[in-house]
């Protein structure tokens, strides 16, 4: 069953097909990466843990655990060009390393399903407002009507359930084609498009009066702020502790918002072409992704500061601050369809490649019909996805929650914290430490200079190290 296993040593090929270039990976590379989590949830997870500490303990993550994992993550699938589970089963042998290896693919199918169930949700959320900006809604709106609009969205599930659903069936739609298709063209140029937008808003952001609070919120680094929780005791005494939390959530982030830690990039890298340099692709993924988020944050801090709102308001961040920019800017109603038009985009050709790992593996081990994989698939994740569409309405009260979390965030907790972080660490450690020197070198097509050695040394030690103390101490263990 496993093609590919009894090859050992010599190349595989994919039986789902290859990208028709480099370029066309980096694209497709971009389009899991650059999603929802850039634009929706780096600023309110910013906003949340205090600003720029935050965000330089982000970009140190993406730069010391993101670069090098993501080249381990790719290098992993193009060796076995296969779903993540049989890829890891197939390297397993050629490494003669123990089985128990192979429960990292199974671990990503797992975790990819959770996280597409409330992406959907959220992706929801930006197609509904495509239609609401077009609609003029949002015109000269000030900062309460906005918020108004978005709490009475948020209160009726049942249309809530109607976005996600057709959110989830466009997801299905292109899974079932093969993510190569419409997917490739649309990449080309949507994503540019979006880009040149979030230059347009942050244009608009320095014609605020706020714009230097914004870039001094998410650029000057407060550790006190960000890392010490102060509270006032009963006999009035201010005591204050320090909390690993924000560099938890920083960790987790740097994970989902590069598709890191569980076969989403694998699987991708199993279409990449031969000849095609692996760190060359990460370098160019990894600049367009946090380029985009923190322009995203350019956006949306001036904003805030300039109509007085919550930094800290949470998954509404973006829906309760561009409207308003939109609702005053000229042509806002134009540009504001059109943004919300491209972030959907965007989150789609993330989604896919949240479900790309189980389906390829249903094609490959139970000669499923890409069709039946993806719509199994896809219906399975729907139906959690209620579970995130009821968390910010019927079931959003107190005594729905466990440890203070709704069903969101007890999922969005589990996969970016947790679920993320180890498959990363154990990605690491098999590139790292399992597979031989030779085959990684192989594969990277580099010699044994400068380039493979950061990066053996990045993989084996720095990364895996620094996952652990991070996770362990957000877990309260050390
Ligand atoms: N990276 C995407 C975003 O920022 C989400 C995503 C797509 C993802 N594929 C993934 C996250 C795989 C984690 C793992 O919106």
């Amino acid at each position: 069953m496993t093609r590919g296993a009894d090859l050992m040593t010599e190349k595989r090929s994919s039986i789902h097909g290859q990208w028709s270039s480099r370029f066309i990976f980096i694209l497709a590379a971009v389009g899991s990466a650059v999603g929802l989590g850039n634009i929706w949830k780096f600023p309110y997870i910013t906003g949340e843990n205090g600003g720029g500490a935050f965000v330089l303990v982000y970009l140190v993550c993406i730069a010391l655990i993101g670069v090098p994992i993501m080249i381990a993550e790719i290098l992993l699938g193009r060796r076995g060009r296969q779903s993540p589970i049989n890829t890891m089963r197939s390297l397993v042998q050629d490494e003669q390393a123990h089985p128990a290896w192979s429960l990292l693919g199974w671990g990503g199918v797992i975790t990819g399903f959770l996280i597409l169930s409330y992406y959907s949700v959220i992706a929801g959320w930006a197609l509904a407002y495509v239609f609401r900006a077009a609609s003029g809604a949002f015109n000269g709106a000030t900062a309460e009507t906005i918020a108004a609009q978005f709490d009475g969205f948020l209160s009726a599930p049942l249309s809530v359930l109607a976005w996600h659903s057709i959110f989830m069936v466009m997801t299905m739609v292109v899974v079932a084609r093969g993510v190569r298709g419409g997917l490739e063209k649309a990449v080309t140029f949507l994503m540019p498009a979006l880009f040149v937008l979030l230059l347009v808003l942050v244009g608009y952001a320095m014609s605020l009066g706020a714009f230097s609070e914004g870039l001094d919120f998410l650029f000057s680094p407060n550790f006190e702020k960000v890392f010490y929780h102060c509270e006032v005791t009963a006999a009035g005494v201010e005591q204050c502790r320090f909390t690993g939390e924000p560099m938890l959530v920083a960790l987790g982030h740097a994970f989902f918002t590069l598709s890191l830690g569980m076969g989403a990039i694998m699987v991708y890298g199993s279409y990449m072409p031969a000849n095609a340099s692996i760190a060359r692709a990460t370098f160019a993924i990894v600049a367009a992704d946090t380029a985009v988020a923190l322009l995203a944050g350019m956006a949306i801090f001036p904003i805030v500061f300039s109509n007085g709102l919550e930094a800290a308001a949470g998954p509404g961040l973006i829906f309760q601050t561009l409207p308003i920019a939109f609702g005053a800017m000229p042509g806002g109603q134009f540009f504001g369809t059109l943004f919300f038009l491209l972030l959907v985009f965007a989150a789609w050709s993330s989604a896919i490649s949240l479900i790309e790992p189980a389906v390829a593996w249903l094609v490959e081990n139970h000669g499923m019909k890409r069709v039946s994989a993806a719509v199994l698939m896809g219906v399975l994740a729907w139906i959690l996805g209620i579970g995130t569409v009821l968390s910010f309405n019927l079931l959003s009260g107190e005594e729905f929650q466990l440890f203070g979390k709704t069903i969101f965030d007890l999922l969005d907790y589990l996969t970016a914290n947790i679920l993320l972080p180890l498959g990363g660490l154990f990605i690491a450690l098999f590139a790292g430490w399992i597979m031989s020197r030779s085959a990684s070198m192989d594969e990277l097509r580099m010699r044994d200079g400068m380039g493979y050695k950061t990066w053996s040394l990045l993989v084996r030690y720095i990364s895996p190290l620094l996952v652990a103390i991070v996770f362990f101490n957000a877990i309260g263990i050390i």
